[in-house]
């Protein structure tokens, strides 16, 4: 079967014509995948596996930019569903499979394991604890002096959220290391000022992982890895708790920014960053 692009390329345009349509949840990754299939261009890239395929929404951005598709997901039910979509778009859904990123035996089963040009992880990083290993699991899926796309939490971001993430950004990362008595007395004064029954409390009992983009770098360089670099995004035009008051101007200016060059204020103003990484050729 061919691959169908240009219906995949209308689905992309589909997505960018609604980007401010409130039904729609914040279209974040659209944004990801937009700095991820630059790079993949710039470098030459055919092939882009993606770990944790979800809903299947990377699958139409992908093909529309002339890559194969292939990717995995611990949840049986996504794998079904990107398949569907895989299919309906004339790609091969035998290059979706089931297998979980901590076990690098499982995905050495995917067609094409060790070849890949780029690799795509979003929303898996914030929910694994050996982040060295699973990192070291996902470059093997990819060739030598291929690149790999990692989304994080971004820590900063509750520098300006002014709630429970802001005390404890401040108090167990900017403090750490600092007395107990001075990390006590400055909790007590924020937790004053933020509102510290923000956000909920995760169901799940576990809360996610949320990592410094400024600390990720020297941490990834360490570990061997080439070209080590910060894209932040999913942007925020004022604190999360503001939205409510006027939901279609938060949404119109934190697109708007998604769009500028805002430098250094995304490593404030992003609530989720991507990493780079090249692997050693
Ligand atoms: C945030 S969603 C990704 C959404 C997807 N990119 C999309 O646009 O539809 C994260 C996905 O990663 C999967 N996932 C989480 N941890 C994983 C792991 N350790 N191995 C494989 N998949 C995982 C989840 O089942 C979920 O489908």
């Amino acid at each position: 079967m061919t691959i169908d692009r240009s219906s995949a390329a209308a689905l992309v345009t589909h997505e960018t014509d609604t980007l401010a349509d409130l039904g729609i949840g914040y279209p974040a990754n659209h944004f990801a995948w937009r700095v991820i299939l630059d790079s993949a261009r710039e470098r030459g890239a055919r092939s882009l596996v993606e770990i944790g395929v979800g809903g299947g929404n990377g699958v139409p951005h992908v093909l529309a930019a002339g890559l194969d598709f292939a990717g995995i997901d611990n949840v049986p039910e996504k794998v079904d569903v990107t398949r569907a979509i895989l299919r309906d778009l004339g790609g091969d859904p035998a290059s979706v499979v089931v297998a979980d990123a901590e076990d690098a035996a499982s995905m050495a089963a995917l067609p094409g394991a060790g070849s890949f040009d780029t690799l795509v992880g979003l929303g898996i990083m914030p929910h694994v604890d050996d982040r060295a290993a699973v990192t070291a699991n996902l470059a093997a899926l990819v060739r030598p002096g291929g690149e790999l796309f990692l989304e994080f939490r971004n820590s900063l971001f509750s520098l300006v959220t002014f709630n429970r993430f802001t005390r404890s950004f401040i108090v167990d990362d900017l403090l750490a290391g600092r007395s107990h008595q001075i990390r006590q007395r400055v909790g007590d004064f924020v937790a004053e000022r933020v509102d510290m029954a923000r956000p909920p409390l995760p169901s799940s009992g576990h809360e996610a992982y949320y990592d410094n983009p400024l600390a990720v770098v020297p941490q990834f360089e360490r570990l061997g890895y080439d070209e080590v670099s910060v894209h932040p995004f999913h942007y925020h035009a004022a604190m999360p708790v503001l939205e409510s008051s006027d939901p279609q101007a938060f949404r119109d200016e934190s697109l708007a920014m998604e769009d500028d060059d805002s430098g250094w204020r995304g490593l404030f103003l992003c609530s989720a960053f991507l990493l780079r990484l090249v692997t050693p050729a």
